[in-house]
């Protein structure tokens, strides 16, 4: 279960002065939910899910994942927590370049202690429409495709969270229905919790649960 309450997450912006980047009210979210999170430009999507993985700490509120409380932990504490509880699909696909696509997966699959078996990594990379890529570089891939190998990337830690920040954005129709489907396909089967946030109304049909974010001076 994940348990938000009351989360402020203000940025510095020099002499003394702050800017909000996110001002959410209290959610709780079940095991086994997937949400899609929407809200303009500027709403705090991208830092509402950087505090829920634990990579940015929040000014005021508290998040726990199953009872643990993320703002308490101490930063080694919060990588433990990560490498084994998250899966993250970055707004900008973060791949290690000088790793190839089949390595970054393999690593991020070693990093959650989660055994990657040949075969699944064959068969991920055919399912989202990669199956040439295990040996290239990131740099030899195009946006949409980067994002691909990022999200096999993200599923094979087999997280309890998995959040997805705009998945689809370089993708085309036919991809971005095809990758939400095995995101929504593996959300369905491992129970995990899904938080995905889009601005593309293909991906925001997907989901009847919703978190909407409001832009500063619009937030409750
Ligand atoms: N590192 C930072 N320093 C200062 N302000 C920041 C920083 N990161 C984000 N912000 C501000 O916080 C607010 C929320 O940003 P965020 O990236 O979370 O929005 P978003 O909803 O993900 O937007 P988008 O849909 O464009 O990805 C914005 O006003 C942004 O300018
Ligand atoms: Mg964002």
């Amino acid at each position: 279960m994940l348990e938000v309450e009351n989360l402020i997450c203000e940025y510095p912006e020099g002499e003394g002065k702050t800017v909000v980047g996110l001002a959410l009210p209290s959610f709780q979210m079940k095991d086994g939910e997937a949400w899609g999170v929407e809200g303009p430009s500027g709403s705090g999507k991208t830092t509402l899910f950087h505090c829920l993985a634990g990579l940015l700490t929040p000014t005021r509120g508290k998040i726990l994942v199953d009872g643990v409380e993320l703002t308490g932990l101490s930063e080694p504490e919060r990588a433990k927590w990560r490498a084994e509880n998250l899966g993250y699909v970055f707004q900008e696909p973060k791949l290690l370049p000088f790793l190839t696509i089949g390595e970054n997966i393999r690593l991020s699959a070693y990093m959650a202690g989660k055994k990657l078996e040949e075969v699944r990594l064959r068969d991920l990379l055919q399912e989202v429409g990669l199956p040439d890529c295990e040996k290239r570089f990131p740099r030899q891939l195009s946006g949409g495709e980067r994002q691909r190998a990022a999200f096999v990337r993200a599923i094979v830690r087999e997280p309890r969270l998995l959040l997805a920040d705009e998945p689809t954005a370089s993708l085309d129709g036919r991809n971005s229905e095809r990758l939400l489907d095995l995101l929504l396909v593996y959300q369905a089967k491992s129970r995990c919790m899904l938080l995905c946030a889009s601005h593309d109304p293909a991906v925001k049909r997907r989901f009847t649960r919703k978190l909407e974010l409001r832009k500063e001076g619009e937030k409750c």
